[in-house]
């Protein structure tokens, strides 16, 4: 048998169907490039350290720059896993003397988790520049709708006016907290395992600082035994996606029952709608429904990474290969459903007048006609609602006659005749007017969503910043990794 691995304890390969079983070569693209980096890092560290000799660094170096070049076509996918397919390469193209010293030192249960960590941190970066994107673009719509009505909708009832800019910054808010979660998380996924070995750590003299370091990680992961055993960083990552989902799925319920003929308050570009085989008139956002759909496959992903982790003993266990795909599926579809979001929102047509229209319809201000009431006549809120509430059973605008007339009915006297002018009605019945006296902090009125805005701006420099110098910090220790290797050759 010339299989690497198997040849010495083993005397027979398995069948296709349990090789197909068994294999996380499909899986394991998604880290090739990472692997290559691990290999690389492992080997200047091996040299660094008199481990191997400057000549064996040499080749296997020169080794693995043809293995990146190549890609993963050259690599004997009937191996069970990218690892060893590569290291089988790399003693094809350089022998088995140098090639076969590589993995001195390291198992393939750190090199793994290594490269799920690395692959994992390039995708949170992609994640964050998308996440930036989009509330960019829900912060220049928000700031175009200051002035802009719309009834704001609880349990999908009219409530009470608000405006689309404070609607928009709504979510927009929710997606800022969940960039503080990816660089949250991010800090507990860019740790590296590498040098844990198997799971005991190694009696050669490795320096696991120094691997982290060329791989642009914060630092090695402190007890080798958690290194190799752990995937809470999938699970958080997973709980981070679902949440952005989530988010993203509520919005596009909005989306989907905003562009229908009952509200007509919005209407998707068509190059993120579809239209139907069979009803000629049909201009549907399926766009926005896949997304909704999608938030589903990305928490079924959570969930699946819950399940396979649980029970599990220390420390490395062959079922944590399966983990992997759900981490590669869910933050691929999450990355792309903001990054659609982005430009759905980005060329939404928003129809101003049916929001506006609409914003004091079902008699949206009620409440500030009540609290008018209480602020005006000295009633106690309470009576105030019982009243305002009677009113509002015939669902039109009430007048300081028909206040009156409830009034006595319920007080025993006119609220005009304690202060309540038809004045005062008429505005607490305006919805502008309405949004305007919500001017209090996280209001919706015009100055308040103004000051609101522009401290949101200056946030999201700040996390601008902050990204920006995460992808520096990886991008210069890989950009002076492969320095080094060029130098070694
Ligand atoms: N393909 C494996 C995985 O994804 C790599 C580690 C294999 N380790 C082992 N002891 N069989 O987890």
């Amino acid at each position: 048998m010339s299989d690497i691995l198997r040849r010495g304890r083993l005397s027979k390969t398995p069948g296709e169907a349990v090789r197909a079983y068994t294999s996380s070569m499909d899986a394991d693209q998604w880290i090739f490039e990472a692997d290559i980096y691990v290999d690389m890092a492992h080997t200047l560290m091996l040299k660094e350290q008199n481990i191997i000799s400057e000549e064996n660094c040499a080749k296997i170096l020169s080794g693995l720059m043809t293995i990146r070049e190549e890609g993963m076509q050259m690599l004997d996918v009937s191996y069970e896993d990218i690892h060893i397919s590569l290291e089988s390469r790399l003693i094809d193209l350089i022998g088995a003397d140098a090639g076969g010293r590589m993995h001195s030192g390291r198992s393939r249960n750190d090199e793994v988790s290594t490269c799920i960590r690395f692959a994992l941190r390039a995708e949170l970066l992609s994640l964050l520049e998308e996440l930036i994107l989009l509330e960019n673009v829900l912060t220049a719509l928000a700031e175009k709708h200051i002035q802009t009505l719309i009834p704001g909708f609880t349990h999908l009832q009219h409530a009470q006016p608000t405006t689309f800019a404070h609607h928009l910054t709504a979510h927009a808010d929710a997606f800022e907290r969940d960039i503080e979660r990816v660089i949250s998380a991010y800090s507990r996924v860019n740790i590296c395992p590498l040098g844990s070995a198997a799971f005991a750590s190694t009696g050669f003299p490795i320096d696991r600082h120094i691997t982290a370091q060329h791989l642009g990680f914060a630092g090695p992961m402190t007890n080798s035994m958690d290194a190799v055993s752990s995937r809470d960083f999938l699970i958080e990552c997973a709980a981070v996606f679902s949440n952005i989902m989530i988010h993203l799925s509520r919005m596009a319920e909005e989306l989907i029952l905003w562009s229908g003929s009952e509200f007509n308050f919005v209407e998707l570009d068509d190059t993120y709608a579809s239209t139907s085989s069979i009803m000629p008139q049909k201009k549907n956002p399926d766009t926005a429904e896949l997304m909704r759909g999608k938030s589903g496959t990305v928490a079924g992903s959570l969930m699946a990474l819950l399940t396979i982790c649980k029970g599990l003993p220390l420390s490395y266990n062959r079922d944590l290969q399966e983990a992997t795909p759900h981490i590669i599926k869910s933050a691929g579809v999450t990355i792309a459903s903001v990054h659609v979001m982005a430009g759905i929102m980005e060329t939404l047509t928003v129809h101003e007048d049916v929001m506006a229209r609409q914003s004091s319809a079902g008699f949206t201000t009620a409440t500030e006609l009540a609290d008018t009431i209480v602020r005006d006549t000295g009633a106690p809120f309470r009576t105030a609602h019982h009243i305002v509430g009677t009113l509002g059973r015939s669902g039109d605008m009430p007048s300081l006659k028909d206040i009156d007339t409830v009034s006595a009915d319920v007080l025993g006297y006119k609220l005009s005749e304690k202060g309540l002018t038809e004045k005062a009605v008429l505005e607490a019945l305006e919805p502008m007017s309405n949004v305007k006296r919500r001017a209090g902090f996280g209001g919706p009125a015009p100055d308040q969503m103004k000051n609101a805005l522009a401290a949101k701006r200056k946030r999201l420099a700040l996390l601008q910043k902050e990204i920006l110098a995460m992808n520096l910090s990886v991008q210069n220790a890989l950009d002076a990794m492969i320095e080094e290797v060029k130098k070694s050759l």
